[in-house]
Protein backbone atom coordinates (compact mmCIF):
# COMPACT_ATOMS: atom_id res chain seq x y z
CA UNK A 1 0.00 0.00 0.00
CA UNK A 2 3.11 2.28 0.57
CA UNK A 3 5.50 0.90 -1.12
CA UNK A 4 8.66 3.03 -1.85
CA UNK A 5 6.65 6.01 0.12
CA UNK A 6 9.48 8.04 2.84
CA UNK A 7 7.31 8.65 5.97
CA UNK A 8 8.68 11.14 8.75
CA UNK A 9 6.61 10.57 11.75
CA UNK A 10 6.70 13.21 14.46
CA UNK A 11 6.31 12.26 18.18
CA UNK A 12 5.30 14.61 20.68
CA UNK A 13 5.28 14.63 24.66
CA UNK A 14 1.49 13.07 24.95
CA UNK A 15 0.66 9.65 27.10
CA UNK A 16 -0.64 8.34 23.41
CA UNK A 17 3.13 8.05 21.84
CA UNK A 18 2.70 4.96 22.92
CA UNK A 19 0.61 4.09 19.94
CA UNK A 20 3.03 5.43 17.81
CA UNK A 21 5.30 2.39 18.45
CA UNK A 22 2.10 0.33 16.89
CA UNK A 23 1.56 2.85 14.65
CA UNK A 24 5.36 2.83 13.56
CA UNK A 25 5.33 -0.90 12.79
CA UNK A 26 1.68 -0.28 10.41
CA UNK A 27 3.36 1.79 8.21
CA UNK A 28 6.73 -0.02 8.07
CA UNK A 29 4.83 -3.42 7.28
CA UNK A 30 2.59 -1.40 4.84
CA UNK A 31 6.19 -0.83 2.52
CA UNK A 32 6.89 2.72 3.92
CA UNK A 33 10.12 3.93 5.15
CA UNK A 34 10.19 5.66 7.61
CA UNK A 35 12.33 8.24 10.28
CA UNK A 36 11.41 9.07 13.59
CA UNK A 37 11.81 12.29 14.91
CA UNK A 38 10.51 12.92 18.20
CA UNK A 39 10.39 15.78 20.97
CA UNK A 40 12.58 15.61 24.30
CA UNK A 41 9.23 15.25 25.52
CA UNK A 42 7.81 12.38 23.69
CA UNK A 43 10.84 10.41 25.34
CA UNK A 44 9.82 10.45 28.19
CA UNK A 45 6.35 8.58 27.18
CA UNK A 46 8.17 6.26 24.63
CA UNK A 47 12.06 4.89 24.16
CA UNK A 48 13.36 6.03 21.29
CA UNK A 49 15.69 2.54 21.17
CA UNK A 50 11.90 1.42 20.72
CA UNK A 51 10.99 3.25 17.85
CA UNK A 52 14.63 3.15 16.58
CA UNK A 53 13.99 -0.44 16.49
CA UNK A 54 10.69 -0.42 14.80
CA UNK A 55 11.44 1.97 12.40
CA UNK A 56 14.74 0.59 11.50
CA UNK A 57 16.36 3.70 11.77
CA UNK A 58 17.91 6.44 14.12
CA UNK A 59 15.80 9.11 15.76
CA UNK A 60 16.44 12.51 15.29
CA UNK A 61 15.71 14.38 18.50
CA UNK A 62 18.65 17.33 18.74
CA UNK A 63 19.78 19.62 15.75
CA UNK A 64 22.79 18.20 16.43
CA UNK A 65 24.28 14.26 17.33
CA UNK A 66 25.79 15.07 20.79
CA UNK A 67 28.41 12.59 19.92
CA UNK A 68 29.94 13.17 17.00
CA UNK A 69 28.30 16.68 16.42
CA UNK A 70 27.36 15.54 13.25
CA UNK A 71 24.50 18.15 12.34
CA UNK A 72 20.54 16.49 11.68
CA UNK A 73 19.48 18.33 8.57
CA UNK A 74 15.64 19.13 8.44
CA UNK A 75 15.83 20.73 5.24
CA UNK A 76 17.42 17.45 3.58
CA UNK A 77 14.53 15.45 5.83
CA UNK A 78 12.01 17.91 5.05
CA UNK A 79 12.80 17.39 1.51
CA UNK A 80 13.33 13.36 1.67
CA UNK A 81 9.52 12.99 2.81
CA UNK A 82 6.59 12.04 0.93
CA UNK A 83 4.63 12.55 4.00
CA UNK A 84 5.17 14.39 7.69
CA UNK A 85 2.81 12.57 10.03
CA UNK A 86 2.86 13.82 13.72
CA UNK A 87 1.08 11.49 15.61
CA UNK A 88 0.25 12.19 18.87
CA UNK A 89 0.02 15.85 17.97
CA UNK A 90 0.15 17.74 21.30
CA UNK A 91 -1.94 21.50 21.74
CA UNK A 92 1.59 22.68 22.44
CA UNK A 93 2.74 21.27 18.92
CA UNK A 94 0.09 22.48 17.64
CA UNK A 95 -0.33 25.88 18.48
CA UNK A 96 3.71 26.38 17.50
CA UNK A 97 2.92 24.99 14.37
CA UNK A 98 0.00 27.54 13.86
CA UNK A 99 2.44 30.25 14.39
CA UNK A 100 5.30 29.06 12.77
CA UNK A 101 7.46 28.98 16.19
CA UNK A 102 10.69 26.61 15.61
CA UNK A 103 12.54 25.82 18.94
CA UNK A 104 12.56 21.68 18.45
CA UNK A 105 14.01 19.73 15.26
CA UNK A 106 10.27 18.52 14.95
CA UNK A 107 8.80 22.09 14.51
CA UNK A 108 11.59 23.08 11.79
CA UNK A 109 11.27 20.19 9.98
CA UNK A 110 7.40 20.88 9.72
CA UNK A 111 8.81 24.01 8.52
CA UNK A 112 11.07 22.56 6.01
CA UNK A 113 8.61 20.04 4.67
CA UNK A 114 7.27 20.18 1.01
CA UNK A 115 5.59 17.40 1.28
CA UNK A 116 1.71 16.82 2.71
CA UNK A 117 1.52 17.32 6.52
CA UNK A 118 -1.16 15.46 8.71
CA UNK A 119 -1.53 15.47 12.74
CA UNK A 120 -3.35 12.98 14.78
CA UNK A 121 -3.99 15.03 17.67
CA UNK A 122 -4.05 13.74 21.23
CA UNK A 123 -4.96 15.57 24.39
CA UNK A 124 -7.58 16.07 27.31
CA UNK A 125 -11.06 16.92 25.99
CA UNK A 126 -11.08 20.45 27.98
CA UNK A 127 -7.77 20.96 26.06
CA UNK A 128 -9.51 20.13 22.54
CA UNK A 129 -12.66 21.49 22.92
CA UNK A 130 -10.79 25.07 24.02
CA UNK A 131 -11.32 28.03 21.78
CA UNK A 132 -7.67 28.25 21.49
CA UNK A 133 -6.94 24.77 19.93
CA UNK A 134 -9.77 24.83 17.85
CA UNK A 135 -8.46 28.09 16.26
CA UNK A 136 -4.76 26.54 16.06
CA UNK A 137 -6.15 23.42 14.20
CA UNK A 138 -8.90 25.64 11.24
CA UNK A 139 -5.40 27.44 10.83
CA UNK A 140 -3.33 24.61 10.45
CA UNK A 141 -6.12 23.21 7.96
CA UNK A 142 -6.00 26.65 6.21
CA UNK A 143 -2.40 26.30 6.18
CA UNK A 144 -3.27 22.69 4.33
CA UNK A 145 -2.23 20.66 7.31
CA UNK A 146 -4.80 17.10 7.24
CA UNK A 147 -6.16 16.60 10.19
CA UNK A 148 -6.38 13.24 11.36
CA UNK A 149 -9.85 14.06 13.93
CA UNK A 150 -9.29 12.27 17.89
CA UNK A 151 -12.02 9.83 18.89
CA UNK A 152 -13.79 10.10 22.45
CA UNK A 153 -13.43 7.67 24.74
CA UNK A 154 -11.42 7.10 28.32
CA UNK A 155 -9.01 9.80 28.59
CA UNK A 156 -5.99 9.54 30.71
CA UNK A 157 -6.85 11.92 33.06
CA UNK A 158 -10.10 9.89 33.70
CA UNK A 159 -12.58 11.69 31.96
CA UNK A 160 -14.51 10.42 29.11
CA UNK A 161 -14.78 12.70 26.06
CA UNK A 162 -13.00 13.65 22.76
CA UNK A 163 -9.40 13.74 22.53
CA UNK A 164 -7.87 10.19 22.47
CA UNK A 165 -5.58 9.71 19.58
CA UNK A 166 -7.30 8.26 16.35
CA UNK A 167 -6.36 4.18 16.75
CA UNK A 168 -3.00 3.60 14.51
CA UNK A 169 -5.00 1.27 12.48
CA UNK A 170 -7.21 4.68 11.57
CA UNK A 171 -4.02 6.33 11.30
CA UNK A 172 -3.05 4.14 8.27
CA UNK A 173 -6.28 4.12 6.72
CA UNK A 174 -5.91 8.36 6.33
CA UNK A 175 -2.46 8.35 5.10
CA UNK A 176 -3.19 5.79 2.28
CA UNK A 177 -6.41 7.81 1.48
CA UNK A 178 -4.03 10.98 1.64
CA UNK A 179 -1.69 9.26 -1.10
CA UNK A 180 -4.39 7.94 -2.99
CA UNK A 181 -6.23 11.53 -3.15
CA UNK A 182 -2.72 13.11 -4.17
CA UNK A 183 -2.55 10.01 -6.88
CA UNK A 184 -6.04 11.26 -8.36
CA UNK A 185 -5.28 15.20 -7.77
CA UNK A 186 -4.90 15.47 -12.07
CA UNK A 187 -7.92 14.09 -13.54
CA UNK A 188 -9.81 15.59 -15.95
CA UNK A 189 -6.24 17.13 -17.76
CA UNK A 190 -4.14 16.03 -19.86
CA UNK A 191 -0.45 15.92 -20.91
CA UNK A 192 1.85 15.13 -23.55
CA UNK A 193 5.45 13.26 -22.61
CA UNK A 194 8.23 13.64 -24.80
CA UNK A 195 10.86 10.68 -24.03
CA UNK A 196 14.17 9.14 -25.41
CA UNK A 197 16.39 9.70 -28.36
CA UNK A 198 15.44 11.05 -32.00
CA UNK A 199 16.89 8.81 -34.63
CA UNK A 200 18.09 10.15 -37.72
CA UNK A 201 18.80 8.13 -40.77
CA UNK A 202 21.99 8.41 -42.83
CA UNK A 203 20.71 5.21 -45.18
CA UNK A 204 19.28 2.46 -44.64
CA UNK A 205 22.26 1.02 -41.79
CA UNK A 206 23.65 4.31 -40.20
CA UNK A 207 21.92 6.81 -38.19
CA UNK A 208 22.87 10.11 -35.81
CA UNK A 209 21.67 9.45 -32.07
CA UNK A 210 22.40 10.04 -28.73
CA UNK A 211 22.51 8.04 -25.08
CA UNK A 212 18.78 8.55 -24.11
CA UNK A 213 17.42 5.85 -22.50
CA UNK A 214 13.73 7.30 -21.80
CA UNK A 215 13.63 6.34 -18.57
CA UNK A 216 13.49 9.87 -17.16
CA UNK A 217 10.76 10.62 -19.83
CA UNK A 218 8.88 7.29 -18.95
CA UNK A 219 8.86 7.97 -15.13
CA UNK A 220 7.23 11.48 -15.89
CA UNK A 221 4.57 10.17 -17.93
CA UNK A 222 4.10 7.08 -15.26
CA UNK A 223 3.40 9.93 -12.71
CA UNK A 224 1.29 12.07 -14.27
CA UNK A 225 -1.07 8.91 -15.32
CA UNK A 226 -0.53 7.52 -11.30
CA UNK A 227 -2.37 10.70 -10.27
CA UNK A 228 -5.54 10.80 -12.99
CA UNK A 229 -3.87 12.24 -15.88
CA UNK A 230 -4.59 11.39 -19.62
CA UNK A 231 -1.22 10.83 -21.38
CA UNK A 232 -0.07 11.15 -24.51
CA UNK A 233 3.68 9.40 -24.79
CA UNK A 234 5.56 10.73 -27.76
CA UNK A 235 8.95 8.30 -27.61
CA UNK A 236 11.75 7.77 -29.63
CA UNK A 237 13.58 4.09 -29.26
CA UNK A 238 13.97 2.62 -26.18
CA UNK A 239 13.43 -0.61 -24.68
CA UNK A 240 11.15 -0.02 -21.82
CA UNK A 241 8.25 -1.19 -21.62
CA UNK A 242 4.68 1.58 -22.35
CA UNK A 243 4.01 2.30 -18.76
CA UNK A 244 0.25 1.57 -16.83
CA UNK A 245 -2.98 3.96 -18.74
CA UNK A 246 -0.17 6.12 -21.07
CA UNK A 247 -1.23 6.48 -24.60
CA UNK A 248 2.42 5.93 -26.44
CA UNK A 249 2.86 7.21 -29.98
CA UNK A 250 6.10 5.71 -31.45
CA UNK A 251 8.82 7.76 -33.78
CA UNK A 252 11.89 8.10 -34.76
CA UNK A 253 12.86 10.73 -36.17
CA UNK A 254 13.12 15.08 -34.48
CA UNK A 255 10.89 15.20 -38.06
CA UNK A 256 8.27 12.92 -36.87
CA UNK A 257 8.45 13.85 -33.05
CA UNK A 258 7.52 17.41 -34.10
CA UNK A 259 4.66 16.06 -35.87
CA UNK A 260 3.37 14.02 -33.46
CA UNK A 261 3.69 16.90 -30.65
CA UNK A 262 2.12 19.48 -32.97
CA UNK A 263 -0.90 17.12 -33.81
CA UNK A 264 -1.66 16.71 -29.94
CA UNK A 265 -0.42 19.79 -27.99
CA UNK A 266 -3.74 21.86 -28.43
CA UNK A 267 -5.86 19.44 -26.99
CA UNK A 268 -3.43 19.01 -23.75
CA UNK A 269 -3.31 21.17 -20.44
CA UNK A 270 0.56 21.15 -21.05
CA UNK A 271 3.81 19.28 -21.70
CA UNK A 272 6.75 17.85 -20.82
CA UNK A 273 9.76 17.73 -23.02
CA UNK A 274 12.03 15.28 -21.56
CA UNK A 275 13.07 13.77 -25.22
CA UNK A 276 16.89 14.33 -26.52
CA UNK A 277 16.01 15.51 -29.89
CA UNK A 278 18.86 15.75 -32.62
CA UNK A 279 19.64 19.56 -33.26
CA UNK A 280 20.82 18.08 -36.99
CA UNK A 281 19.99 15.56 -39.38
CA UNK A 282 21.42 14.60 -42.63
CA UNK A 283 20.52 16.68 -45.40
CA UNK A 284 19.76 13.80 -47.66
CA UNK A 285 19.33 10.08 -46.90
CA UNK A 286 21.19 7.44 -48.95
CA UNK A 287 18.57 4.98 -50.35
CA UNK A 288 21.41 2.47 -50.40
CA UNK A 289 23.99 1.70 -47.85
CA UNK A 290 26.96 3.87 -48.31
CA UNK A 291 30.16 2.15 -49.28
CA UNK A 292 33.44 3.23 -47.97
CA UNK A 293 36.47 4.63 -50.12
CA UNK A 294 39.62 4.90 -49.45
CA UNK A 295 39.56 8.99 -48.57
CA UNK A 296 37.87 10.32 -45.48
CA UNK A 297 34.19 11.20 -45.76
CA UNK A 298 31.38 14.20 -44.41
CA UNK A 299 27.93 14.32 -44.02
CA UNK A 300 26.23 18.12 -44.76
CA UNK A 301 23.38 18.20 -41.73
CA UNK A 302 20.89 20.64 -41.89
CA UNK A 303 19.00 22.00 -38.67
CA UNK A 304 16.00 20.42 -37.01
CA UNK A 305 12.66 21.94 -36.32
CA UNK A 306 12.58 22.98 -32.25
CA UNK A 307 9.86 21.50 -30.81
CA UNK A 308 9.73 22.63 -27.90
CA UNK A 309 9.76 26.36 -29.55
CA UNK A 310 7.35 25.42 -31.01
CA UNK A 311 4.79 24.88 -28.65
CA UNK A 312 6.22 27.34 -26.85
CA UNK A 313 4.96 29.82 -29.24
CA UNK A 314 1.08 28.48 -29.21
CA UNK A 315 1.67 27.80 -25.28
CA UNK A 316 -1.08 30.28 -24.14
CA UNK A 317 -2.18 29.04 -20.19
CA UNK A 318 -0.61 25.33 -20.79
CA UNK A 319 2.09 24.58 -18.47
CA UNK A 320 5.40 24.13 -20.42
CA UNK A 321 7.98 22.29 -19.18
CA UNK A 322 11.68 21.94 -20.74
CA UNK A 323 14.68 19.74 -20.09
CA UNK A 324 18.69 21.34 -20.34
CA UNK A 325 21.15 18.60 -20.64
CA UNK A 326 24.75 20.79 -19.84
CA UNK A 327 27.92 20.18 -20.06
CA UNK A 328 29.21 23.58 -19.56
CA UNK A 329 27.93 27.07 -18.00
CA UNK A 330 24.89 25.31 -17.27
CA UNK A 331 22.81 27.43 -15.32
CA UNK A 332 23.32 30.18 -17.66
CA UNK A 333 22.40 27.26 -20.86
CA UNK A 334 19.26 26.54 -19.39
CA UNK A 335 18.27 29.89 -18.22
CA UNK A 336 18.68 30.95 -21.46
CA UNK A 337 16.59 27.92 -22.60
CA UNK A 338 13.74 28.76 -20.52
CA UNK A 339 13.41 32.16 -21.81
CA UNK A 340 13.20 31.19 -25.71
CA UNK A 341 11.52 28.24 -25.78
CA UNK A 342 9.07 30.17 -23.05
CA UNK A 343 8.96 27.44 -20.74
CA UNK A 344 7.34 27.42 -17.11
CA UNK A 345 10.04 25.77 -15.75
CA UNK A 346 13.09 24.15 -17.18
CA UNK A 347 14.93 21.04 -15.63
CA UNK A 348 18.40 20.72 -15.71
CA UNK A 349 20.50 17.99 -15.55
CA UNK A 350 24.30 17.68 -15.98
CA UNK A 351 26.76 15.00 -17.59
CA UNK A 352 29.17 16.87 -15.10
CA UNK A 353 27.17 15.03 -12.33
CA UNK A 354 27.85 11.98 -10.98
CA UNK A 355 24.23 9.77 -10.87
CA UNK A 356 22.66 11.91 -13.38
CA UNK A 357 21.43 12.36 -16.76
CA UNK A 358 21.41 9.38 -19.39
CA UNK A 359 20.75 5.91 -18.89
CA UNK A 360 21.17 5.15 -15.00
CA UNK A 361 17.70 4.95 -12.78
CA UNK A 362 18.57 8.42 -10.91
CA UNK A 363 19.41 11.87 -11.40
CA UNK A 364 20.70 14.90 -9.38
CA UNK A 365 18.77 17.98 -11.25
CA UNK A 366 17.79 21.78 -10.56
CA UNK A 367 14.28 22.90 -11.19
CA UNK A 368 14.76 27.24 -12.48
CA UNK A 369 11.80 28.94 -13.32
CA UNK A 370 11.40 32.96 -13.91
CA UNK A 371 11.87 33.16 -9.75
CA UNK A 372 14.76 31.46 -9.14
CA UNK A 373 16.48 27.85 -8.62
CA UNK A 374 15.91 24.24 -6.65
CA UNK A 375 18.57 21.76 -6.35
CA UNK A 376 17.39 18.56 -5.66
CA UNK A 377 19.34 15.54 -4.02
CA UNK A 378 20.07 12.94 -6.15
CA UNK A 379 17.34 10.94 -6.03
CA UNK A 380 15.82 7.91 -8.32
CA UNK A 381 14.23 9.20 -11.41
CA UNK A 382 11.10 8.28 -10.78
CA UNK A 383 11.59 10.51 -7.77
CA UNK A 384 12.60 13.57 -9.53
CA UNK A 385 9.41 13.00 -11.73
CA UNK A 386 7.11 12.96 -8.86
CA UNK A 387 8.44 16.30 -8.17
CA UNK A 388 8.41 17.61 -11.15
CA UNK A 389 4.49 17.12 -11.22
CA UNK A 390 4.60 18.18 -8.12
CA UNK A 391 6.06 21.69 -9.51
CA UNK A 392 3.75 21.15 -12.52
CA UNK A 393 0.21 20.90 -9.82
CA UNK A 394 1.41 24.46 -8.32
CA UNK A 395 1.05 25.87 -11.55
CA UNK A 396 -2.01 24.63 -12.56
O1 LIG B 1 16.39 9.18 -21.20
P1 LIG B 1 17.36 9.05 -20.04
O2 LIG B 1 18.46 8.07 -20.32
O3 LIG B 1 16.65 8.80 -18.74
O4 LIG B 1 18.09 10.47 -19.88
C1 LIG B 1 17.36 11.58 -19.51
C2 LIG B 1 17.81 12.84 -20.27
C3 LIG B 1 19.25 13.16 -19.92
C4 LIG B 1 17.69 12.64 -21.78
C5 LIG B 1 16.85 14.01 -19.81
O5 LIG B 1 16.98 14.16 -18.43
C6 LIG B 1 17.17 15.31 -20.52
O6 LIG B 1 17.98 16.11 -20.10
N1 LIG B 1 16.48 15.56 -21.68
C7 LIG B 1 16.69 16.72 -22.56
C8 LIG B 1 17.96 16.52 -23.31
C9 LIG B 1 18.20 17.60 -24.31
O7 LIG B 1 18.18 17.31 -25.49
O8 LIG B 1 18.30 18.80 -23.86
P2 LIG B 1 18.60 20.09 -24.77
O9 LIG B 1 19.26 21.03 -23.85
O10 LIG B 1 19.31 19.75 -26.00
O11 LIG B 1 17.17 20.60 -25.20
C10 LIG B 1 16.43 21.56 -24.45
C11 LIG B 1 14.94 21.27 -24.52
O12 LIG B 1 14.44 21.44 -25.84
C12 LIG B 1 14.56 19.84 -24.11
O13 LIG B 1 13.34 19.93 -23.41
C13 LIG B 1 14.39 19.13 -25.45
O14 LIG B 1 13.45 18.05 -25.34
C14 LIG B 1 13.85 20.25 -26.32
N2 LIG B 1 14.21 20.15 -27.75
C15 LIG B 1 15.51 20.17 -28.15
C16 LIG B 1 15.80 20.14 -29.50
C17 LIG B 1 14.74 20.08 -30.45
N3 LIG B 1 14.99 20.04 -31.77
N4 LIG B 1 13.47 20.04 -30.02
C18 LIG B 1 13.18 20.08 -28.70
O15 LIG B 1 12.01 20.03 -28.32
Amino acid sequence: MLKGKHIILGVTGSIAAYKSAVLCRLLVSAGAEVKVVMTELAKQFITPLTMATLSKNPILVEFFNPENGEWNSHVKLGEWADLYLIAPATANTMAKMATGVADNLLLTTYLSARCPVAVAPAMDLDMYAHVATQRNMERLKQDGVHIIEPGSGFLASGLVGKGRMAEPQDILDAVVALFDEKKKSLEGKHFLVTAGATIEPIDPVRFISNHSSGKMGYAVAESLAERGAKVTLVSGRTSLATPKGVDMVDVLSAEQMYEACNAVFEQTDGAVMCAAVADYTPQTVADEKLKKGDGDMSIALKRTKDIAASLGEKKGSRVLVGFAMETQNERENAQSKLERKNFDFIVLNSLRTEGAGFRGDTNVVTLIDKCGAEELPLMSKREVAERIVDKIETIL
